[in-house]
């Protein structure tokens, strides 16, 4: 008995040997594959000049952000599209290729498979990741939600109640006190975190209560973004592939990270049904009501979470670092209000009618996001060969990037003030003119437009209208421009700094 037992643990062990010296080969010889693969497909020895400065990193010496660099070298361009050939990336500014890429040949210029696996783990198959079938669906179902009149008032309702209850009440609480200084970035974080949670769950995480809870909920998502952002930022995929085979570093935080917001999106789910939901309106209960796959209505509701999250936080704070600059704006945007909503404390706060009367605002919000488009550059993988409408050509899997932040800023587009903030460019006799999305894709355009565009302007105007006519705000170093942290939504490093005065 003994010596069977002794013979077969031998014989076991020296299975599981061969078996982990095969996996282990298999695995590196996988990755040197991939790693030639990849090499081919890039060039990273290219030594033009692009490459090379963006190789030494030698941009930084005349530019504080990688995307004012970009803008740059896209001005200079004839066509307004450049190559990153150790990236393998091919960057456009152009309107016409703008419209090809996300509306002619839409189906030419899916996501792909690089972007849906580097936000795979936290999105899994919500619609912000996938193409195809998967996306046609959820598109479908959320766009018919989205559209209707009670929505737009329930996320309006939403935003007025956090207003009220506690973006007033917080900014009250400082006012006054010259050495009390307030992260402003911070602040509309905690807001749309707060909104887009309830506007998603119908749960509310609290994130803005006046002493500033830290919200499990939210470090959890914040890391686990910020993480899945980073991997894109590395030489190649299969580092980071690698972390996560082997369960180290960075990879090993972001699977905590998405543990922690997997068991809380869960918790949220079990509460709701328990709650009910044939009679709510939040995102969740409308979904709940098509589809019963826990894992899926997950993966919807995250999707949600990080498209209305950091983008409406980071359209915000530059409108106020842009405010601090332009006090004519701010006198207008005030001017507007008072002659509609009565002067100061006539109406606390506006009604969802009166904020679609004041165009002079809706154009300051459009114009300040041309400048800093929250979502700064956005990439697609083209399926098969192609050559966009400036003749550039685009092979098979070239990663293809349109660039809203660099657009903003183009001559051949808005004229020789491109680089002013001037509200009044989107006025015609005093009312609002939108323009072509193609040469504007700060919502992106086309198919795949932004779902959550009119929410966003919505809870944008409304934010802003508010804080200007309560509050005057004093950036703390109003002489220093923006720099921007990698990520995939634009994040001021170091958050904006103010103090706050109330409106006498
Ligand atoms: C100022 C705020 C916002 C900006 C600038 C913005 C911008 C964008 C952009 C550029 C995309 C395309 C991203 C891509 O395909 O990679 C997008 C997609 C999307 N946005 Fe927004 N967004 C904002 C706010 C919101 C809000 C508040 C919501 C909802 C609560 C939302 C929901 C979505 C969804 C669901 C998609 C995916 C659409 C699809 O793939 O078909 N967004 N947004």
């Amino acid at each position: 008995m003994e010596l069977f037992d002794y013979s077969s643990s031998v014989w076991l062990q020296s299975f599981c040997n061969t078996f982990c010296f095969m996996f282990f080969s298999f695995t590196i010889l996988f990755c040197l594959f991939s790693l030639l693969i990849f090499v081919m497909r890039l060039k990273p020895w290219c030594q033009c000049d692009v490459c090379r400065s963006y190789l030494k990193m030698s941009w930084l010496k005349d530019f504080n952000n990688l995307c004012d660099w970009y803008t740059h070298l896209l001005a200079k361009s004839p066509t307004g599209t450049i190559h990153l050939h150790v990236l393998g990336n091919t960057i456009t500014s152009n309107p016409e290729n703008v419209e090809y890429i996300l509306k002619t040949r839409f189906d030419n210029y899916p996501k792909g498979k690089p972007f849906s696996e580097i936000l795979g783990d936290l999105l899994g198959r919500g619609i912000f990741n996938v193409d195809d079938d998967s996306w046609r669906f959820q598109r479908k179902m959320a766009s018919l939600e989205l559209r209707t009149v009670d929505v737009k008032m329930y996320a309006f309702d939403l935003v007025t109640a956090e207003i009220r209850s506690r973006l007033i009440p917080l900014l009250s609480s400082l006012a006054g006190h010259e050495h009390k200084i307030l992260d402003l970035q911070d602040v509309f974080r905690r807001f749309s975190f707060d909104t887009v949670c309830r506007f998603s769950f119908g749960l509310d995480p609290g994130c803005l209560k006046l002493n500033l809870p830290l919200s499990k909920f939210a470090t959890a998502f914040d890391l686990a973004s910020k993480l899945s952002a980073e991997r894109a930022l590395g030489p190649s995929p299969i580092v980071w592939k690698i972390k996560r085979l082997l369960n180290i570093g960075s990879e090993k935080q972001l699977k905590e990270a998405i543990k922690l917001v997997n068991e809380l999106a869960e918790k949220m789910i079990h509460q709701r049904r328990k709650m009910g939901f044939s009679n709510k309106n939040d995102l969740l209960s409308r979904f709940m009501a098509s589809i019963d796959d826990e894992k899926y209505l997950r993966d919807i509701v995250v999707s949600f979470l990080l498209a209305g999250r950091d983008t409406v936080a980071s359209g915000l704070t530059s409108f106020f670092w842009l405010l601090s600059q332009h006090p004519e704006v701010e006198s207008a945007i005030r001017n507007e209000s008072d002659k509609i909503m009565g002067p100061d404390d006539h109406q606390d706060l506006v009604s969802f009618q009166q904020l679609g009367e004041m165009h002079y605002l809706n154009a300051a919000v459009y114009e300040s996001m041309r400048l800093f488009p929250p979502v700064q550059f956005d990439s697609k993988f083209a399926q098969e060969d192609d050559v966009l409408p400036d003749g550039t050509c685009i092979r098979k899997g070239t990663r293809v990037t349109y660039h809203p932040y660099a657009m903003g800023r183009m001559e051949r587009i808005w004229g020789l003030d491109c680089l002013e903030f001037k509200p009044e460019r989107w006025l015609r006799n005093g009312r609002f003119v939108p323009e072509n999305p193609f040469r504007y894709p700060v919502f992106q355009a086309g198919r795949r437009v932004c779902l959550g565009k009119e929410m966003a302007l919505v809870e944008m105007k409304t934010v802003a209208l508010s804080v200007v006519r309560n509050f005057n705000i004093r950036v703390k170093y109003p002489h220093q421009s923006p720099r921007f942290a990698p990520g995939l939504t634009a994040t001021v490093r170091g958050g904006l700094p103010v103090m706050v005065q109330e409106v006498c």
